[in-house]
Order: structure tokens, then C-alpha cells, then sequence
């Protein structure tokens, strides 16, 4: 090393070298000149030789001077080159000091700020460096860990786990898991495809998994079966992901076997079904039995001459009807808990207008009622309060065939309160009427099941006769 920097000096100093002599060669010249014009003039006296020695020392002077002044310009810029070479090898602890030419200081002050400013240049970037270094440390092993994270719940999972290639879906990394869903070992697995192991049993269920993942990059929760190496069938259900492994697309499949819950499932299926043709059963059952009692209640009646005792029994088969058209629309209805009032009240309302009123003309109905489902516990009630008052008004409200209307309404509102309108513009009843207490059996079960629909009643008997009954729909109460 010392001799490669020796020898670099050497090199630097021939170098500078005729810089000296540039700088050397006017002086040198100009003495010569003057020789030459002494020897013109001839040794001829003392005077002139004393010229000639006058002359010589002048030439010395000249050299020494022409020397002193070239090693002034050519030092710093030796001092220039020889900072500049060490800083091409790294060495940047470089300081030059310049005494004399003035072009040549600042030429060196400006050397001197570069220095500073390539050596603040490297620190910053060896720092930044170093930072990315130690980032790159820090990720690499986050990485790791996250790989081995993985591979730890990949090993562990209680699904069954795979990763293949891509493109033909050849497995890399299977599970213990997966090799007890699919009985394969895991070397049997591994190296092979899902199609030379044949374990779709549909093919067009395959082409589906595949067109969702082609379209979506992920499958989430795809139903299918798979053949176990037994030969028996399997329903898998398989969630599959693209992810990158090693710098490679990869597929990572997460699959359960379903075939128990598949099986819990048709169970459950079939004992409901069962459970709706037993309840629809018990509806027909009870609608037949109604009607035979109806039936019943008719046949007594003819035996009856007295007209009242006949009414008070067909009043009592209408009660009884009433009841047996809730449970025909259930049993005939998908939902076989709810009734849709809306639909009921038109069935209801349309039997006792064409029973009661035989001219069509003279009383208008009118019936504005909103699909609203409800159980059986308020249903019926509501059915028997409605069978009540409308018939009261067919029967009631206008006398001596006068002409009128009858209007039925219901609607639900926003907080789900039911709104239940019978109005009719005959007589009215007479404003002092308290209908809660009423002797006769028509308002006293009106006013039963209007406590038990826990009903607000609104009732106006002036104009015609007005009820409004607002309630909300009971709710079930288990009774095993
Ligand atoms: N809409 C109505 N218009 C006129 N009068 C009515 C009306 N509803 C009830 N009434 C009167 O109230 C009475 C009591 O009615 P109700 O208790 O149903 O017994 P019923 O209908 O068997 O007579 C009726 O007899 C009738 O005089
Ligand atoms: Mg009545």
C-alpha cells in the first residue's frame, strides 16, 4: 500500500514537472539572450567582463526565482491532485491549506467545501443505509414469523387444508385434516390433481368452482361433494383463496366435511315438513268438526217454529262459521302460524252480506282493509268482534229496507298498532246507550273480546254507529 502511494507521488511529481520547467524557460531564455549579447560585444575590457559575471549572477537570481515561483503555483496544485486521488480511494478526511496565489486559495476553499459537502453526502447515505438494512431485518423476520404463523395453523387446523398449483390444481401442501376427509395419505396426495385423484363427483360443479374463482380470485363456502377413496360420497363445503407463496401463485383451499350437518339438515327438513302436514291436519280437523257442530245447530233448528229461538241458532252457526274460516285459511295458507286479516275479513264480511242482505243495491259495502298476518290468538277474536258488529249493522241499522253504508277498515301504523273500524249510517243507537253494559249477548261478547284483545274502543252511536277498536297483536304464550 505505501508503495503504491509512493509511487503514485513520483508519478504526481513528473507530473507537475514541466510546469516548473514552463515556468522556468522565459527566465532562462532571457538570460541566455543577454550571454549572447555580451559575447556580441567581446571580451574586450574589464568593464566588460565585470558586465559578463553581473550578468551570470543575474542568471542565477533569475533561476532561483523562476524556480521559487513555479514551486508556489505548482505545491498546491500537487497538494490538489494528491487530495483528489485520496478521496477517489474513500479517503475523505482530506483538508487543504493554501498559502500565497489568491486564485489558487480560493481554488482550494472551494476543494475544501466539496470535501465537506461529499462526506455529509456519504454520512447521510450510509444512515440511510443502515436504516434500510435494519428494515429489511425487521421485515424478513416479521415475514418468517408470519410464514411460520401460517404453517403452524396450516399443520394444526381442524379443516381440511391444501395448497396447490394454479394451473392444474396439483397439491404441494396438504393436512392431516384433509388426508382423513379425502382418506389419502398425505404422500398420496401430494404431486397429484383433484381430477387425476377424481374426487369431484360432479364435473359441472368443478366448472362452476373454477369460473368463481377465475372471477372472483376467492370461493367463499362452495357446496359440493367429493368422492373419498373408499368410494363413497362426501359433502365438502370449500372456501379457496389466490395467494403467493415463494414468489409463486399459489392456491390455498380450506375444506369441511358436511356430510353429518347435509344429513342433520334433511332431517330437520323432513320433521318439519312432517310437523306442517300434522298441524294443517289438526286445522282441517278442527274446521270439520265446527262445521258438523254448525251442521248440528241446523238440523235442531228444524224442529223450531218460534222465529226467535231460530234466530238465536242461526246467530250461534254464524259464531260457529266464523271460527271455521280461520281455520280453513290456515290450514289452505303457506304460513300455517299467521292469518292475513286483510284476506279473512273480505271471506267474513262477503258470507254475512250475502246472507243478511238479499236486495244487493240497498246497502253499500265498503271495505278498505291493509294484508296485515297475525297468530291465531288474535285472529279469532278479532274474527268473532267483526261477526258481531257487522252483522248488527246489516240486521239494525237500516230499518224498513232504508238504504245506507257500511264501511270496514284496517290498517296498521308505523308502530305496528292495529286500527279496526266498523261504521255504518243508519239509526245509530241512542246516546245515553252504554253498550259495556249491555243485557244482550251481541255487546256483551263484543266487550269480552275487546278486553281480551287489550283494545282501546272508540265508540260513537249519534251518526250512525261508529267502533274503533286499536290494539296490538297478542303475543304467543307456550303452553307446553
Ligand atoms: N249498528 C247498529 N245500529 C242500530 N242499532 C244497533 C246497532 N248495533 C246494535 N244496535 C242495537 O243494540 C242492541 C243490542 O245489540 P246486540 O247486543 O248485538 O244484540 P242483538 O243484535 O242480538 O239484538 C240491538 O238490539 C240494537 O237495538
Ligand atoms: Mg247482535
Amino acid at each position: 500500500m505505501k508503495v503504491l502511494l509512493l509511487r503514485r507521488r513520483i508519478q504526481l511529481y513528473f507530473e507537475v514537472l514541466p510546469l516548473h520547467l514552463l515556468l522556468t524557460v522565459p527566465f532562462a531564455l532571457q538570460i541566455l539572450g543577454a550571454i549572447a549579447l555580451i559575447q556580441w560585444l567581446s571580451w574586450q575590457n574589464l568593464a566588460q567582463i565585470n558586465a559578463f559575471v553581473l550578468c551570470l549572477a543575474a542568471l542565477v537570481v533569475s533561476i532561483y526565482l523562476g524556480s521559487a515561483i513555479a514551486r508556489q503555483i505548482a505545491d498546491p496544485i500537487l497538494q490538489l491532485s494528491q487530495a483528489a486521488c485520496a478521496i477517489a480511494n474513500g479517503e475523505l478526511n482530506q483538508e487543504i491549506k493554501v498559502q500565497g496565489i489568491k486564485e489558487i486559495k480560493i481554488l482550494a476553499d472551494s476543494f475544501n467545501l466539496m470535501i465537506q459537502q461529499l462526506k455529509a453526502g456519504f454520512e447521510a447515505m450510509e444512515k440511510t443505509n443502515k436504516e434500510l438494512e435494519k428494515h429489511v431485518e425487521e421485515r424478513t423476520a416479521e415475514l418468517k414469523l408470519s410464514e411460520e404463523k401460517f404453517f403452524k395453523a396450516f399443520w394444526s387446523s381442524p379443516s381440511g387444508m391444501a395448497i396447490s398449483t394454479l394451473e392444474e390444481g396439483r397439491f404441494i401442501e396438504v393436512n392431516e385434516s384433509i388426508s382423513q376427509i379425502l382418506g389419502y395419505a398425505k404422500e398420496e396426495l401430494i404431486g397429484k390433481s383433484s381430477i387425476e385423484l377424481n374426487l369431484w363427483v360432479d364435473e359441472r360443479s368443478r366448472i362452476q368452482f373454477i369460473q368463481i374463482l377465475r372471477q372472483k380470485a376467492a370461493v367463499h363456502n362452495f357446496e359440493t361433494q367429493f368422492r373419498h377413496r373408499a368410494g363413497t360420497t362426501k359433502a365438502i363445503e370449500i372456501s379457496a383463496q389466490i395467494i403467493r407463496l415463494d414468489g409463486q401463485p399459489r392456491l390455498l383451499c380450506v375444506c369441511s366435511d358436511i356430510t353429518q350437518r347435509k344429513i342433520s339438515e334433511a332431517q330437520l327438513q323432513a320433521s318439519l315438513h312432517e310437523k306442517e302436514i300434522l298441524l294443517k291436519e289438526i286445522h282441517h280437523r278442527v274446521k270439520n268438526n265446527l262445521h258438523i257442530m254448525a251442521n248440528l245447530l241446523d238440523l235442531q233448528s228444524d224442529a223450531i217454529q218460534d222465529p226467535k229461538l231460530l234466530e238465536v241458532f242461526t246467530l250461534c252457526q254464524n259464531r260457529i262459521h266464523t271460527m271455521t274460516l280461520i281455520h280453513e285459511q290456515l290450514y289452505q295458507s303457506e304460513n300455517l302460524a299467521k292469518v292475513d286479516l286483510g284476506k279473512y275479513i273480505h271471506r267474513l264480511v262477503g258470507n254475512l252480506y250475502s246472507s243478511y242482505n238479499s236486495n244487493a243495491n240497498r246497502i253499500i259495502l265498503k271495505i278498505e282493509v291493509e294484508s296485515v298476518p297475525l297468530n291465531i290468538e288474535t285472529a279469532i277474536p278479532c274474527g268473532l268482534l267483526l261477526n258481531e258488529l257487522v252483522t248488527n249493522a246489516f240486521k239494525h241499522a237500516f230499518p224498513h229496507n232504508r238504504c245506507g253504508k257500511v264501511h270496514i277498515a284496517l290498517h296498521q301504523d308505523a308502530t305496528e298498532q292495529l286500527h279496526l273500524t266498523i261504521w255504518d249510517n243508519g239509526i245509530g243507537i241512542q246516546a245515553d246507550f252504554d253498550w259495556q253494559n249491555s243485557p244482550s249477548l251481541g255487546l256483551k261478547l263484543v266487550h269480552i273480546l275487546s278486553k281480551q284483545l287489550k283494545a282501546k274502543v272508540k265508540f260513537n252511536g249519534t251518526n250512525g254507529t261508529f267502533f274503533r277498536f286499536s290494539f296490538f297483536e297478542l303475543l304467543y304464550k307456550p303452553r307446553f
